[in-house]
């Protein structure tokens, strides 16, 4: 994987219009900040050797280069999750090859159901930590270098940008929650007891993405900050149906606040 690795790199860089130390993955919630960027360059993933071919229509995904707030970055428009049958070696594929690049610090977004009872639809998360309740590690398998067989993950999320979030958010007058990401492998939302045990066991929002994509960057020592929408909420008494759409909708009404933040964010590392 890691010849792979190098030479997707490679194919990059001989192409890439700047030279970024920040990457963006525009998950659901962000992807009003692609619009943001102004570009420099897109390619879309099917043209990037040895990239993750996506399978869902319209689900195309590209990887753009440019400018944000007059800061270089590379942002992925579109993930590739677990559930849709890639391997965690392709899900974070993308992060190896950011490494590879000279990236320094990653932002992630993703919606996400709250489980936290002081939660509600709509609220901004910045994610303090996580669960890995995937099925699978994503360092499974041989150790890919430089990163550390057993890599620490006490601070997965950079306690310095979460603190300069805060400030951020704090400047503009943007509520923001802070929480624990639990991940499961989806693709189903969760039952009511499963909320309720996730909830005990110190989640405070649940989504089906981005841990991946977390470990890998923390194993190779890029920095990390994330932030999640609360798009519906479970655990409670009262079972509560989530459907796509809703969650689409939830995210859609926030997205600015949270592409505020992240244009800020991008300026201060
Ligand atoms: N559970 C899992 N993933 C999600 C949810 C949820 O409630 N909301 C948005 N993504």
């Amino acid at each position: 994987m890691y010849e792979k690795i190098k030479e997707t790199a490679e194919w990059l860089r001989n192409r890439m219009p700047n030279a970024p130390k920040t990457a963006i993955v525009l998950g659901t919630g962000l992807g009003q900040l692609a619009e943001r960027i102004e570009k420099l360059l897109c390619i879309p993933y099917s043209e990037i050797p040895n990239f993750p071919v996506s399978t869902v229509e319209g689900h195309a995904g590209q990887l753009i280069f440019g400018r944000l707030g007059g800061v270089d970055v590379m942002a992925m428009e579109g993930r590739f999750h677990y559930y849709e049958g890639y391997t965690m070696q392709q899900v974070t594929f993308p992060v190896r090859v950011m490494y590879e690049l000279g990236i320094k610090t990653l932002f992630v977004s993703n919606a996400a159901g709250g489980t936290n009872p002081g939660f509600k639809i709509g609220d901004l998360m910045i994610i303090t930590d996580h669960i890995n309740y995937m099925p699978e590690n994503p360092l499974h398998g041989p150790n890919v270098p430089p990163g550390p067989r057993f890599p620490d993950m006490s601070e997965a999320y950079s306690l310095d940008l979460i603190a300069k979030a805060d400030e951020i958010a704090a400047k503009h007058g943007i509520k923001v929650q802070h929480g624990v990401y639990l991940a499961t492998q989806g693709p189903t939302f969760e039952t009511p007891s499963e909320y309720r045990m996730f909830a005990r066991w110190g989640a405070d929002a649940v989504g089906m993405s981005t841990v991946p994509e977390v470990i890998v960057a923390n194993h190779c020592g890029i920095k990390v900050f994330g932030m999640s929408i609360i798009t519906d909420l479970g655990g409670t008494d009262i079972p509560e149906k989530v459907t796509h759409e809703e969650v689409q909708k939830a995210a859609q009404a926030v997205q600015p606040l949270m592409a505020t933040i992240m244009e800020e964010m991008v300026k201060t590392v």
